[in-house]
């Protein structure tokens, strides 16, 4: 084991897919983060900035062509298969997509209590069933009725994603990695869905908190990672960075919040169209401040506990 990651470690993380529709695209161009054990993070970020593809590479669902994961205290690149099955475990993963990521057949209480009898054996029946039994009350699923009731055909989307959050807690993971797990409740109870993930992250547990929306990021976790075009725009402390934006895409992103629960898609301005991604800052197309400078990509900078990556943004 090597303890001088643990927690989660990325380091310059960049991943290129190739489909015969889009052809190449560049979905994260050097993402670095660093977390201790029980820290929280949101990332944050319009459709297609590389927020799904970050964590698929943190459970080694996914190689990145360039960069080093550390989780949990191993090199994934040199973990065995078993190694990072047994990392995994370790891990519980809420998917972007509620009516994708539950076994059809399956009833509620199955889907719940599935991870724990695969990881611990039938053995553990009784266990399960008294751990999902509290999960699905804490995430106010708490009507027996429907823990017999089949996942898809019976439940709301809504309904689908709080058994979907049971089944990631389950096995009382050391990270949580959440993709949008609140984007099918409504605004009252998106609240208590934070308030439940942080009750578990009192015990210990890491959390990295996916999300299009900054007021919801700065409710969910303590630092905020912003990305824009699968590179980061800016970092730091949520209260701050909601505050006091530095970066005109943050700055963007927070004017568009108050269409709160709505999809961000692209963040509109008049001039010219998105031009190519590889040279220069990617916002600059869409940018109220961009200068000639802007031709050239801005480093992300360290600003007293920021980070931010922008030329226009001064000492
Ligand atoms: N399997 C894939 N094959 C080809 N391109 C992909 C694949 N997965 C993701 N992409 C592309 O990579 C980019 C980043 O995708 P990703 O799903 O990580 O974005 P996201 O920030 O999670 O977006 P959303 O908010 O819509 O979920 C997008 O341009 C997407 O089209
Ligand atoms: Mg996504």
């Amino acid at each position: 084991m090597n303890s001088s990651c643990n927690g989660l470690f990325l380091e310059d993380l960049a991943v290129t897919f190739t489909s015969k529709r889009s052809g190449k695209v560049d979905a994260l161009k050097g993402v670095s983060l660093k977390m201790r054990q029980g820290d929280t993070f949101a990332l944050v970020g319009e459709s297609g900035s590389g927020k799904t593809t970050l964590l698929r590479i943190v459970l080694g669902l996914l190689k990145p062509v360039r960069g080093k994961v550390c989780l949990l205290g191993e090199d994934l690149d040199r973990c065995t298969p078993e190694d990072l099955t047994m990392i995994r475990r370790q891990c519980g993963y809420i998917p972007q997509d509620p009516y994708g990521c539950l076994p059809p057949t399956l009833n509620v209480m199955q889907s719940v209590i599935e991870p724990c009898l695969i990881v611990r054996g039938r053995k553990n029946l009784p266990a399960a069933k008294e751990k999902a039994r509290q999960l699905l009350r804490e995430v106010g699923l708490d009507d027996p009725s429907i823990w017999n009731s089949r996942v898809w055909t019976t439940l709301s989307g809504g309904q689908r994603q709080r058994v979907s959050i049971a089944r990631a807690l389950v096995l009382e993971p050391l990270l949580l990695l959440a993709d949008e797990p609140t984007s099918m409740q409504d605004a009252s109870t998106r609240g208590e869905i934070i308030g439940i993930l942080k009750r578990h992250v009192q015990r210990g547990m890491s959390l990295i908190f996916v999300t299009h929306d900054l007021f919801l990021a700065r409710a969910a976790a303590e630092r905020i990672l912003v990305l824009y075009r699968g590179l980061p725009c800016e970092e730091g402390p949520s209260d701050e960075i909601v505050k006091d934006p530095l970066h005109p895409y943050t700055r963007a992103l927070l004017a568009a919040s108050p269409r709160l629960g709505e999809k961000i898609t692209s963040i509109s301005r008049e001039g010219p169209e998105n031009g190519p991604a590889d040279e220069g800052c990617p916002f600059r197309f869409k940018c109220p401040e961009a200068g000639n400078e802007c031709t050239s990509a801005p480093p992300l900078r360290e600003l007293e506990g920021r980070k931010v990556a922008c030329w226009k943004v001064r000492e």
